[in-house]
C-alpha cells in the first residue's frame, strides 16, 4: 500500500491551478485523489472528469468539483493506475473494469501519467489477463468467437454475479500469457463483432510514476515525452 501511496501522492505535483484533470480508477488512484482533495481544501482550483462512478463518488467526498466529460473541451492531465506496463510503454489496464472510460479520457488528455507499484513494471505484458469490454447482447456467441481465436476468454464474475461495467456491458478476461503478439491479438479482437474495447493501452502515456519501498521513480516515455501523438499505435 505504501508503494501505491508514494506514487499516487507524487503524481499530484503535476497538477496545476486551473487544470482540468482526468481522474482514473483504482486503489493507487485513491491516494492521488486523497492528496488532491487536500490541495483543493487549501485553495487549489481544478475541475475533474471521472473515469468511473466509484471515482466520481470518491472525488466528491473530498469536495473535488466533478464535471461531465461532455462539459469540457479538453483535459489537461489524466492520472490513472495500470495493471502491467513494460519499458516500451505497452500496458494492460482494466482490472477494475473501467477500461473503456479510462481509454476515452486518456485519449483526450494533453498529458497522461500512470501511477503504479513496482510489481507492475514488467519485462513483457500478458501475465495479467487482458480485460475486454463486450456487449451483453449475444455474449455467448462473442465468447465462442474469442475462443475460436484461441484467446482463452473468461467472463468476469464477481461474487457469483456477472460483472457489469458503468456502461452496462460485460467484461471478458483473456488469459494470454507473456509471449503474446499484441498486434495480432488486437487484430483478432477488432474482427469480433460484440467486442467494444480492449484493455491494451499502447504508448498512451507520457510518464509513469513507480512507487517502491522507500522512494518513487519517474520514468518519461522516450517515444512521446511531452506530446500525445502516438495514441493507438496498433489500432
Ligand atoms: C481500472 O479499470 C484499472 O485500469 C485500474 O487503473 C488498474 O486496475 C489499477 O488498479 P489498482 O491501482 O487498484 O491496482
Amino acid at each position: 500500500m505504501e508503494q501505491k501511496r508514494l506514487a499516487g501522492e507524487k503524481s499530484t505535483e503535476y497538477i496545476k491551478d486551473g487544470m482540468i484533470i482526468g481522474l482514473g480508477t483504482g486503489s493507487t488512484v485513491y491516494y492521488m485523489i486523497e492528496k488532491l482533495g487536500d490541495m483543493v481544501s487549501k485553495g487549489m482550483k481544478i475541475k475533474a472528469v471521472a473515469t468511473s462512478h466509484s471515482t466520481e463518488r470518491l472525488a466528491k467526498t473530498f469536495d473535488i468539483q466533478v464535471v461531465s466529460i461532455d462539459e469540457v473541451d479538453h483535459i489537461d492531465l489524466a492520472i490513472d493506475g495500470v495493471d502491467e506496463i513494460d519499458s516500451s510503454f505497452n500496458a494492460i489496464k482494466g482490472g477494475g473494469g473501467a477500461l473503456f472510460r479510462e481509454k476515452i479520457v486518456a485519449s483526450l488528455a494533453k498529458q497522461v501519467i500512470w501511477i503504479l507499484d513496482e510489481s507492475k513494471y514488467v519485462d513483457a505484458v500478458g501475465e495479467f489477463p487482458l480485460p475486454v469490454e463486450i456487449l451483453p447482447f449475444g455474449y455467448t456467441h462473442t465468447l465462442k468467437r474469442l475462443n475460436d481465436h484461441s484467446l482463452n476468454p473468461e467472463l468476469r464474475v464477481v461474487d457469483g454475479n456477472t460483472f457489469i461495467t458503468d456502461n452496462g456491458n460485460y467484461i471478458v478476461d483473456l488469459h494470454l500469457g507473456k509471449h503474446l503478439n499484441i498486434r495480432e491479438v488486437i487484430q483478432k479482437l477488432n474482427s469480433v463483432t460484440g467486442v467494444l474495447e480492449n484493455g491494451f493501452f499502447i504508448n498512451m502515456c507520457d510518464r509513469i510514476i513507480v512507487g517502491s519501498e522507500d522512494h518513487v521513480k519517474v520514468i518519461d516515455n522516450p517515444c512521446k515525452y511531452g506530446g500525445n501523438g502516438a495514441i493507438g499505435k496498433y489500432k
